[in-house]
């Protein structure tokens, strides 16, 4: 038999069929889309067997790494058990999962609603500040992303990622606070945080005056990785409790130690969010997100009518999730996550040092992005070398994340369990893909 002809026709079989029976607007990285058969902790395979090191993680996903075994044994024990029995009837999972929840989130947030996706989250969030204050307006910001529901394109403030005429009245977006593209064209700290001061602006102009919340990401994720000054958000918490509004910190690709040091993202910058959201890196992988509230908060919801999440709080999901807890605090906790993800920022500053389209190297933790330029004095984005590098790296085995407004940051986040030597390993073939880049 010839086995590389079997495979080499499953791959075609699989990229035909994806043509045809798959929407035309699912994202696909590479020019020929990479089909992927299986992955063992930092590593996954394609359908031809070649190996990559996975430094994307499924975005911000695979917190643990690839067929982690304890959360695998942790969902065949539950699959065994109970698959599904819906939020009708409570279940040891769930509530175990939500006391953990409490344990890990700063403050008082202490209450949960799980549902299956970080959209699922944002948009409860939201329903919840409405409900809560009475008010009907949101604050966004610019750059931010949210999801794929009607709420959740509406809060987004990327034009790519609100398609047709779905839009929601009354969400508002602020300029955000981009330092390397400062939307006032000052610079830090001279600039006296005025995009903090553009929330009270946005609030005067364009609402009633009375806003149910304000919501944003610690570090803006599919915006490029993008980090405030340390002081914007206490100053625009201030702005915002003046104006009625609860604080909505969207913790989907910080959370869980992603930013090291700190369990939530939010937690470096000094504020205790009134509603907190979270998904991706929540379960390795399983479809689970949650809203987590102060009791005060979400005693509002007992008079407003019913809502159910079907798959909200599923007992496989959430068994994964308290399996991936147990790894995280074993093994990749907030602390890991900072040293580790200091060397690797430190590798990614010598390699701006070498060459000139890295105009910027930014993030916290386990989640550094890199933002190409076609020169460094007129910093116009320069999507080609974001290609070229995209295709060198999958040449040279490494997986790597892409995003920004402009599609020229690289976004590199890999399981928090990556260690030094993982790191040394993804520098390497980073630096050899630079090295091939041409613009
Ligand atoms: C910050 C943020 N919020 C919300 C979402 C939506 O999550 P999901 O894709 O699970 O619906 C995402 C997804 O990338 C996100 O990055």
């Amino acid at each position: 038999m010839n086995t590389s002809k079997t495979i080499q026709s499953k791959k075609s079989q699989i990229l035909d069929k994806q043509k045809k029976y798959l929407w035309p607007n699912h994202l696909l990285y590479y020019t020929e889309p990479l089909p992927l058969e299986r992955g063992d902790g930092m590593y996954v395979w394609d359908v031809e067997g070649k190996k990559y090191l996975d430094f994307f993680g499924g975005i911000l996903t695979t917190s643990v790494g690839h067929n982690r075994p304890e959360v695998t044994r942790a969902v065949q024990e539950q699959t065994e058990k109970m698959i599904h029995s819906s939020t009708l009837y409570p279940n040891e999972t769930h509530v175990n999962l939500a006391k953990k929840m409490a344990e890990l989130a700063p403050g008082k947030l202490q209450v949960s609603y799980f549902t299956p996706s970080g959209t699922d989250a944002d948009e409860t969030a939201v329903f919840l500040a409405k409900g809560h204050t009475g008010n009907q307006e949101i604050i966004a910001l610019r750059h931010g992303y949210s999801g794929r529901s009607a709420i959740g394109m509406s809060l987004t403030g990327q034009s790519p990622w609100r398609i047709g005429g779905t839009h929601i009245l009354g969400i508002k977006h602020a300029l955000n606070p981009y330092c390397y593209r400062c939307p006032f064209k000052m610079t830090y700290p001279s600039c006296g945080v005025a995009c903090a001061q553009d929330v009270e602006d946005t609030i005067k102009t364009t609402t009633s005056g009375r806003i149910a919340a304000f919501i944003a990401e610690p570090i803006q994720g599919v915006g490029g990785f993008i980090v405030p000054p340390p002081e914007y958000f206490k100053i625009v918490k201030e702005i915002v409790e003046s104006y009625e509004g609860l604080f909505i910190a969207d913790e989907v690709q910080t959370g869980f130690g992603r930013t090291g040091d700190k369990w939530f993202g939010i937690e470096h910058w000094g504020v205790e969010p009134d509603i907190m959201t979270m998904a991706k890196s929540i379960a390795n992988g399983f479809p689970l997100a949650n809203t987590i509230t102060t009791p005060e908060i979400a005693e509002s919801t007992r008079c407003a009518g019913l809502t159910i999440s079907t798959f909200g709080g599923n007992p496989v999901s959430c068994a994964a999730s308290l399996a991936t807890m147990e790894v995280l605090e074993k093994e990749a906790t907030p602390q890991h996550n900072a040293r580790v993800g200091n060397m690797l920022r430190n590798g990614l500053e010598k390699m701006k040092e070498k060459y000139s389209f890295i105009g910027d190297v930014r993030g916290m933790g386990m989640m550094q992005g890199l933002e190409l330029v076609k020169d460094r004095a007129g910093k116009e984005p320069c999507t080609e070398a974001t290609a070229q590098l995209f295709e060198a790296t999958r040449e040279l085995g490494l997986l790597i994340g892409k995003g920004g407004m402009y599609g020229n940051v690289i976004r590199i986040s890999p399981p928090m369990t990556a260690t030094e030597e993982d790191v040394a390993v993804a520098l390497d073939l980073l630096e050899k893909a630079l090295g091939k880049v041409r613009v």
